[in-house]
């Protein structure tokens, strides 16, 4: 069994979880501690202890130990992959990506360590100076997702890390073995004890022991929408930084000017990679009417090439959805759209395979409007809707008709439209001729409206939710 990290040491939880593979429920993946009350407090109190002395340790020893950390990771990319693919269902090479890309976040921190700066300022008052410096938060709590189970986690607990915070990190119930083994490399990086704590457990005894305890100086929570506004009332009734990530219904806008081509993958990839589970994902897929009948056709076709199956096989395009209930709200959104009218042009359908899993057909609607349910809520699956659209001016309408704004996206030649989409899309990332999820990890990652609240993540960025800022005035 695979036990929980607290205090600089491996410990039992109050009880057991087992997981087992979406491509294949006969496939178990491992045996979990599962944390209760006295677990969660335990952890929060070992970070609380540990926060000071980190937070005073020098910048080069935190260079060290996230870099030894990015290091491990990326020499295990493999098998970490494997182990999320498993776990998660996302493709081999997909999950590889992942994980690569956590190693390489870590290594990004590593050195954003090094370059902490402040500012100095004349004061208005002759002979007095001002010193702006940043210092640690204190103690992080850092509540993960399924959908990104090493990637997510390693932009959240390298910041925290190299800004001197100590962190208590809660994994997603679903995907233990990810975060199991991230905490097991970072066990042996030559950290403090208790300046990282893993605790594995329901969001309801862990998740509510790190909201509500004054020691937990700040939350970064990436989830859902509903669970992010929990996380950001308690948050506000005791004061404590909070950041949150939760959902997307990203528009990608294709003109009539458009490469064909280009636009294709875009949505293929946007939509229905990772089996459409990211808040980055495009969803709602908004055409020019000119090229409506041609874009349908030709994204139906291009579908009934997407292999799906068993996320560790070769070849395979589309992993299955990550769990029954996911499935069953996947399939009752695609009922949804049915009854509201929406043309189903390809997919939608699961799928039996060799083995039991959730494997999804990802599902294309056509004819949508903009006041159908399954255009206006996030599914997190893959499923995509195409709204018709007459020209840029209407399009633009379109994709900003949404309570979210996480990622917008644009397909077109035009230089002009291009340029006024990047100005005029109502989303913190916008992606021109591109799909709307894959980002890069060295800038910053976020939303507006209902998708995200409190500073970015990623980049240099970062520093503003992990660091808080201390003016000291001197006169000499
Ligand atoms: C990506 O699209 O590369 O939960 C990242 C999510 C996002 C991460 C998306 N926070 O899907």
């Amino acid at each position: 069994m695979k036990q929980l990290y607290i205090g600089g040491r491996w410990v039992d939880g109050a009880a057991t979880t087992t997981t087992r593979s979406p491509s294949d429920r006969s496939d178990i993946v491992d045996d979990y501690a599962s944390a209760g009350t006295a677990e969660a407090a335990l952890a929060i109190e070992a970070a609380h202890a540990a926060a000071p002395g980190w937070g005073l340790s020098g910048v080069q020893q935190r260079a060290d130990v996230l870099d030894a950390i990015g290091n491990e990771i990326l020499a295990r990319k493999t098998e970490l992959g494997t182990l999320l693919a498993r776990e998660e269902g996302k493709t081999l090479p997909e999950a590889i990506g992942e994980a690569a890309r956590a190693g390489t976040i870590f290594k990004f921190f590593a050195q954003e360590a090094l370059r902490m700066r402040g500012d100095k300022l004349a004061s208005v008052r002759p002979g007095v100076e001002v010193d702006i410096t940043r210092e640690p938060v204190g103690v992080v709590g850092i509540i993960a997702p399924w959908n990104f189970p090493i990637a997510i986690p390693a932009w959240k607990i390298a910041p925290a890390l190299a800004y001197g915070n100590a962190v208590v990190f809660k994994p997603a119930d679903l995907v233990p073995g990810c975060a199991w083994a991230l905490a097991d490399i970072i066990s042996r990086a030559g950290l403090p004890p208790g300046v990282f704590n893993l605790v594995m457990g329901p969001g309801r005894v862990v998740g509510e022991a790190m909201l509500n305890d004054a020691r937990v100086n700040a939350i970064s929570f990436t989830g859902s929408t509903a669970t992010g506004e929990r996380v950001l009332m308690a948050c506000a009734r005791r004061r404590a930084k909070v950041q949150l990530e939760m959902g997307g219904k990203n528009p990608l806008v294709v003109l009539a000017d458009a490469d064909l081509d280009v636009a294709m993958n875009a949505a293929i990839q946007g939509s229905f990679y990772s089996t459409g589970q990211r808040c980055t994902a495009s969803s709602r897929l908004i055409v020019d009417e000119q090229i409506y009948a041609k874009f349908i056709d030709t994204m139906a076709s291009r579908m009934a090439q997407l292999k799906i199956g068993n996320a560790l096989h070769a070849g395979v395009d589309i992993g299955p959805v990550v769990d029954s209930s996911q499935l069953e709200q996947d399939l009752s959104y695609i009922a949804i759209a049915k009854q509201e009218g929406a043309r189903l042009v390809s997919g939608g359908d699961r799928l039996a395979l060799e083995t039991e899993g959730y494997f999804l057909r990802p599902a294309l609607f056509a004819d949508c409007e903009p006041g159908m349910r399954h255009v206006r809520e996030e599914i997190f699956g893959p499923v995509a809707s195409v709204l018709p659209a007459k020209g840029y001016e209407h399009a633009l309408a379109l994709a900003n008709d949404t309570e979210f704004g996480l990622t917008a996206g644009i397909c077109t030649t035009s230089l002009k439209h291009a340029t006024h989409f990047k100005r005029n899309a109502k989303a913190g990332m916008v992606m021109v001729n591109l799909p709307t999820a894959g980002v890069d990890y060295h800038v910053p990652f976020g939303g507006t409206k209902g998708s995200s609240y409190g500073a970015r993540e990623q980049g240099s960025y970062a520093a503003e939710f992990f660091t808080t800022v201390k003016t000291s005035y001197t006169s000499a």
